[in-house]
């Protein structure tokens, strides 16, 4: 694809953290964005198929963020229903949004293969935003986040690098069936991770790693959908077991140049402001 198209691209979670970037990324470009998300006009949920048509009208590509996340038993999938209605709607470019040793996420990353689509698949770490645009933002602003992460390093990836490899194989030729693995260039414990957000927003953050048995009975305790709850001891109980503690070259393959450094990611976020809101 070049950037004389007119046709635009699809931003599926196009408001989220990833999203929301890319689009900013594309439309710098001069290339036509139309979000896809239950919010947009027309809107997008992927738990109502009859949305997906409209979305999908005219699109040149679609950059396939799925939601809650790709990790959940039948997300493969419903991605795999999304991308084949895609290719059948005549968008041949998909770019899908996955994550690193994630079985579900990895099947999803073959379905969509298998479409015949001209894929490529960024098969990202953590996001460093996570801290600062979603699940853990109210533990750093009540000073206490308690998982059950083990003492494993995670490369977190900043959501701007995600956004900058997006938006370079969606308006450059040349990344048509590329796997870009995507980590930041430094592994962290969540408790070094705390401990960084901590020294950078000035902030008393505690750090306390929790029994899976005891982050289930709060995770009940505040609420939390049985999915989500799910979700998030896969993630920490399961993945987080040593499988992905190493480094890739994915954002160097990508744009030629490193991944961009937690340090940097906490120094800008702190900026901000986002850490020093008062509870
Ligand atoms: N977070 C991570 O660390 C991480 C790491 C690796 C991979 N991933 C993958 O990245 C993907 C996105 O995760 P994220 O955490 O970054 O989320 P996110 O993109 O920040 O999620 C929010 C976005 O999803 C949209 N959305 C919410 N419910 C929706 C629905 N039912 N239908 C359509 N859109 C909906 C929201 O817009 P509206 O509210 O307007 O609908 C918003 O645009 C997931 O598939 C996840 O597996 C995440």
């Amino acid at each position: 694809m070049t950037n004389t198209t007119l046709k635009p691209v699809l931003i599926l979670g196009g408001t989220g953290k990833t999203g929301r970037r890319l689009a900013e990324r594309l439309a710098a470009r001069n290339i036509p964005v139309r979000i896809g998300s239950r919010s947009a006009s027309p809107a997008f949920d992927w738990t109502d198929k009859s949305s997906w048509t409209g979305a999908l009208d005219g699109v040149s590509a679609v950059y396939i963020s799925y939601y809650p996340d790709i990790a959940v038993p039948g997300a493969a999938e419903t991605v795999e229903e999304f991308a084949r209605l895609a290719v059948n709607s005549g968008v041949r470019r998909l770019v899908l949004l996955s994550g690193r040793g994630e079985p579900e996420a990895q099947r999803a990353e073959e379905m969509v293969k298998a479409t015949g689509a001209d894929w490529t698949i960024l098969r990202c770490a953590w996001f460093a935003q996570n801290f600062s645009e979603s699940a853990f933002l109210d533990g750093v602003l009540a000073g206490q986040i308690s998982v059950p992460a083990a003492e494993i390093g995670e490369p977190f990836v900043d959501a701007d690098d995600i956004a900058d490899v997006a938006a370079e194989v969606l308006s450059n030729e040349g990344h048509i069936g590329e796997l870009y693995e995507l980590t930041g260039p430094r592994l962290l414990t969540f408790r070094e991770a705390v401990a960084e957000i901590a020294r950078g927003s000035g902030r008393d953050i505690t750090f306390s790693r929790v029994s899976p048995e005891e982050f289930k009975a709060e995770l009940e305790a505040y609420g939390t959908p049985a999915d989500i709850a799910w979700l998030l001891d896969e993630l920490f109980v399961r993945v987080l077991d040593g499988r992905n503690e190493h480094l890739t070259d994915g954002v160097r393959r990508a744009l030629g140049r490193e991944p961009k450094d937690f340090s940097v990611y906490v120094r800008e976020t702190a900026a901000t402001g986002v850490w020093h809101v008062n509870l």
